[in-house]
């Protein structure tokens, strides 16, 4: 009888442990997200921890390095990229500033807190302002050195996020390049990147593309709906989605600058669930379907280019942020409100089973009137239309579609 439990128990046992195995591929999703705080209405930062959890999130991304989140976090198992914000990088140049700033925000939290890498900068260089950007690359050096000196530069990576706009050409991927007038400046940066084995961070949003030209751009090819997809005519790759074709565009424009094996991670991606009257697109009903098929998408590994990479993304943002400035949009690409409740159901099982969040008991005012040093931007990546020479690559499919694509590819690069 003991015996017969005990067969049945460790049968059952070695029957986990095998679809635990072969699930696990399944499983090792990555799925990052953007913990931003330009709101005075959000919820304590422990209160956020099953907020990250229930939709299945193992990396968050930090526009600073609040320490209230950090603590919040210790033991959690949460992967970390914390955040020195631009107005930090002139002082960040000083190499004693740089390691007090290290101590103090990485590595004091270690290692309860997995703090894995440091942005230094958010679209500094699509800023077209010199000084600041003539300084990235010092204090990333700095904050690099600092981390050397505290015995930390194989577990923290240092990098910076870009906008998709430091591309001159997007479409077709396979001719990605980066603009002419920041070429001398990336390639520094991609040199320090190869040195020190760091990412190349990149925040793309097909919303904006969509919004700029609602009627052109067609709105299954942003949202990952189905559709018949674009085949790049260099290569022969077909795409059935933007972010990944913007993604690819990326990978080409790094093997062009000599940089092949560089990874490239999406910092920044999502879609506003609400918007102003002259921003096509922002629905609840888009935003579900965008971030739900992101959610799918983050399952998966690789891009036509690069079947074999990881897909690290990062969605933008864990909440509505209410002190954003600029259109309504940006105050609205959040998965959850203020209250801990989804702004939308996204639709997707996670380790918690069904998307559902737990609801808080409203605002906490204790977090209100926070300080903010960090500009946080997912607007300074809008691409407009500009007038420019038509597009000569032939696209081998029907003249409407080659026209809906030019203007896509038009979108993508200006
Ligand atoms: C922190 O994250 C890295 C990257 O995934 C991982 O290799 C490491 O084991 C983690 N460290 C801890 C203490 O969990
Ligand atoms: C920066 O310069 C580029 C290239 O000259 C230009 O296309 C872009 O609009 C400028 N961006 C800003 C924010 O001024
Ligand atoms: C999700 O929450 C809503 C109310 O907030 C509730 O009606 C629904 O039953 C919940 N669904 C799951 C799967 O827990």
């Amino acid at each position: 009888m003991e015996s017969g439990a005990f067969h049945y128990c460790s049968s059952v046992l070695l029957l986990i442990i095998s679809v635990g195995i072969l699930l696990f591929p399944l499983m090792v999703a990555s799925i990052g997200i953007n913990y931003g705080q330009i709101a005075n209405n959000l919820p304590s930062p422990e209160d956020v921890v099953p907020l990250v959890k229930s939709v299945g999130a193992t990396k968050v991304k930090l526009y600073d390095a609040d320490p209230r989140v950090l603590q919040a976090f210790a033991n959690t198992g949460v992967e970390f990229i914390v955040g020195l914000g631009n107005d930090y990088l002139a002082k960040m140049k000083d190499p004693e500033k740089a390691q007090a700033w290290v101590k103090t925000n990485v590595q004091a939290f270690l290692p309860a807190t997995n703090i894995t890498s440091i942005f230094v900068g958010n679209e500094v260089l699509t800023f077209n302002d010199t000084t600041l950007t003539g300084s990235l690359l010092p204090a990333m050096q700095s904050v690099h050195t600092a981390l050397v000196n505290l015995g930390l530069d194989k577990q923290v990576a240092v990098t910076t996020a870009h906008s998709l706009a430091i591309l001159e050409t997007s479409y077709p991927p396979s001719a990605g390049a980066f603009r002419p007038d920041l070429t001398a400046c990336i390639n520094q940066l991609l040199s320090f990147h190869a040195k020190t084995g760091s990412p190349f961070l990149i925040n793309a949003y097909p919303f904006f593309a969509y919004k700029a030209n609602p009627k052109q751009v067609p709105l299954d090819f942003v949202l990952f709906q189905p559709n018949s997809g674009i085949v790049d005519p260099s290569t022969n790759l077909r795409y059935d989605n933007m972010l990944i074709a913007q993604i690819d565009a990326v990978y080409a424009a790094l093997a062009s600058a000599g940089y092949k094996k560089l990874p490239v991670h999406i910092s920044e991606t999502g879609w506003p669930s609400r918007g102003d009257e002259d921003e096509a697109g922002a629905t609840p009903e888009n935003a579900k379907k965008y971030n739900g098929n992101l959610f799918k998408l983050m399952k998966k590994k690789g891009t036509p280019m690069r079947p074999s990479s990881d897909l690290n993304i990062y969605v933008f943002a864990l909440f509505n942020e209410n002190m954003k400035p600029g259109p309504t949009s940006e105050r609205n690409y959040g998965l959850f409100k203020p209250d801990g409740t989804p702004v939308y159901s996204l639709g997707i099982a996670t380790n918690e089973g069904v998307s559902n969040a737990t609801s808080f008991g409203g605002p906490t005012p204790e977090s209100s009137g926070m300080p903010n040093t960090m500009p946080e931007s997912s607007s300074t990546g809008y691409l407009s239309i500009s007038s420019s020479s038509p597009e000569r690559y032939h696209l081998g499919v029907g003249p409407a579609f080659f026209f809906i694509m030019s203007m896509v590819i038009r979108l993508v690069l200006y």
